[in-house]
């Protein structure tokens, strides 16, 4: 093992649209580490979501290769990446991707099922994951209508975890939610974190971006800086400057 969890070399991802190419993943050499809390940042259109959709093999690269656990997961056909991201990926997305017409519990059960066939297993991981969101029983069996825009994102966080991932993607988890939400899911991925599965973050807030040991700025398709503050601590005002400085010169 290297202790990387994923590593890309020459990663490139060029979109033709209407006869026109956008490279917007150049030549992207990167190395995750495993257990890191890594954070993603850049302007909007900067290729923060292509990356990541790369990373989980959620999209195939245009070019270049992707290794996870040190396993080759670029050229995989798309059976097997389908496998491979059901067992070691958990994703939250801003837009809350729940089915509208299941419960939460359904939502979850129906993720699980998939990698865990026993359904005593999966019901009793459900539950523990959902008292450690703090939803309670009642909430488990609504529709994701029926749920404000924090518990529906705390739902579909348990849904991305149901599986144990190795890794969480996070793609502006909280852009949605309002600020004591968006608190409240950001202290989630931290202990998400804190128990050993590594989170790689996209976001364009500082506040959130605090959350992470290392903050990667992406521009033109390549990391074009990174800061590693060291692990998150609510009262150190100065890893905050840090971080802000650092953000300013990239010219965020
Ligand atoms: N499926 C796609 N087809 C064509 N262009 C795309 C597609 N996905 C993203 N892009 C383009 O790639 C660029 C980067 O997009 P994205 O990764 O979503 O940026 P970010 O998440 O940093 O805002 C944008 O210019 C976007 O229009
Ligand atoms: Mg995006």
């Amino acid at each position: 093992m290297t202790g990387n969890i994923i590593a890309t070399r020459k990663l490139c991802k060029t979109f033709s649209t209407g006869g026109l190419q956008q490279h917007v993943l150049r030549n992207l050499d990167l190395e995750i580490r495993e257990g890191d809390f890594t954070v993603v940042m850049g302007a909007s259109g900067s290729g923060k979501s292509t990356l990541l959709y790369a990373l989980s093999g959620m999209d195939a690269p245009t070019l270049g290769e992707i290794t996870f656990c040190d396993k080759k997961i670029s050229g995989l056909s798309s059976d097997k990446l389908a496998l491979f991201r059901r067992k070691h990926c958990g994703f939250v997305f801003q837009q809350i991707y729940l089915c509208d017409n299941m419960s939460l519990m359904d939502n979850v059960m129906a993720s699980g099922l998939l990698v865990n066939r026993n359904r005593r297993e999966v019901a009793a991981k459900a539950n523990d994951l959902f008292e450690q969101v703090g939803l309670p029983a009642r909430d488990r069996r609504k529709f994701p209508a029926q749920l404000s825009g924090g518990e529906a994102q705390r739902g579909a966080i348990v849904r991305a975890l149901i599986n144990t991932p190795a890794v969480l993607f996070a793609d502006e988890p909280t852009g949605a939610l309002n600020s004591s939400s968006g608190d409240a899911v950001l202290d989630l991925l931290t202990s998400v974190n804190q128990n050993g599965q590594s989170v790689i973050m996209v976001t364009h807030d500082l506040k959130s971006a605090l959350r992470g040991n290392r903050i990667l700025y992406l521009k033109d398709g390549v990391i074009c800086g990174e800061c590693d503050p060291g692990a998150y601590n609510p009262g150190n005002e100065s890893r905050k400057d840090k971080l802000r400085s650092f953000l300013t010169g990239m010219g965020w």
